[in-house]
């Protein structure tokens, strides 16, 4: 198939190009080719390229920069997602677009589900939202896949904090309060390669599986790698941040299980792979 990734030099996108790459005729783009955002741009690139399917990998993902950048976020958030699904109706393609799960409130003591209600507590989760809601608006034929905690290669991470934190402290401190499921990209990627060869349309959820807390994480990290840090949790209110996040954002995979895929590998089996590849 032909498909066009927009936000192709993202962490995402990085690992997107290497799961297609073979199988299918991609069109790379990035903000400077493709600005989402340019509604003439999107509808010119689209009509000229001609893709079966368009893959948005592109946002604006700084979530505490979206706090002070409401007009940023909404409009590469929102009006650009709306412009991709206006140009994926006129063009009869199939847009795949990342969301999150931060288009929840966090106040749940079970994983979200795909039907569960809607209510992002920050300027990035609205955002975020408004793209969904756009999608839903205009398209019959999307894939939107909400997903959580990334991190792979080509890109600032968690994992790769905490490994630069490793290099020069004896103790760090992080958030317990906060429950979700890292989610490695190239795991993510190829669930979205296999997604894309059916014609199961809807909203997804797709992580890897299993669930802990930043603090969790990071110990995990560090027995991994082998870093002698003490790790000391402290509540997300100590740990001043622009952008309010979720406590509970674990999202259920449950449509993706339904429709016949298998669950991801576990967050742990994941980190293990990624830490070695760091390691290189
Ligand atoms: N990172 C996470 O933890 C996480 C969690 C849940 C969901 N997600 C979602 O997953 C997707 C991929 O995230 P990621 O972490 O891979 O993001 P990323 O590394 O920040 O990449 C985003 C890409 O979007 C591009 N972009 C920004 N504004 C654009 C515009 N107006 N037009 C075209 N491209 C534009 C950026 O290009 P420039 O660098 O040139 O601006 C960048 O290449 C996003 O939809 C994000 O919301 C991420």
């Amino acid at each position: 198939m032909k498909i066009l990734i927009t936000g192709s030099n993202g962490m995402l996108g990085y690992d997107l190009i290497d799961v297609l790459k073979n199988n299918h005729e991609l069109i790379l783009t990035t903000s400077k080719t493709l600005d989402i955002t340019n509604k003439e741009e999107v509808f010119s690139v689209i009509d000229d390229k001609n893709p079966d399917i368009v893959i948005n990998s592109a946002a604006y993902t700084d979530v505490d920069g979206c706090e002070e950048n409401q007009d940023t976020a909404f409009s590469v958030n929102g009006d650009g997602v709306k412009n991709l699904a206006l140009a994926c109706k006129k063009f009869d393609c199939v847009l795949v677009h990342i969301s999150t799960d931060y288009v929840f409130n966090g106040e749940n003591t079970r994983p979200w589900i795909e039907d569960d209600e809607i209510g992002p507590i920050s300027v990035y989760g609205k955002s975020k939202l408004k793209g969904e809601e756009s999608i839903l608006e205009i398209l019959d034929k999307y894939f939107i896949i909400r997903t959580a905690w990334l991190y792979g290669i080509n890109g600032k991470n968690f994992p790769k904090t905490m490994l630069e934190l490793a290099e020069n402290h004896d103790e760090v401190k992080v958030v317990y309060d906060e429950v979700g499921t890292p989610t490695y990209t190239p795991d993510l990627a190829k669930a979205i390669s296999q997604l894309i060869n059916t014609d199961y349309f809807g909203i997804y959820h797709i992580t890897n599986s299993g669930s802990c807390s930043w603090c969790e994480f990071s110990k995990y990290i560090f027995e991994i790698a082998k870093k002698n840090v003490k790790v000391i949790p402290v509540t997300a209110s100590e740990f001043a941040r622009a952008a309010p996040r979720p406590n509970y954002s674990v999202l259920e995979n449950k449509k993706w299980v339904e429709n016949g895929f298998k669950p991801l590998r576990s967050y742990k089996d994941a980190i293990k792979e990624y830490l070695e590849l760091l390691n290189e």
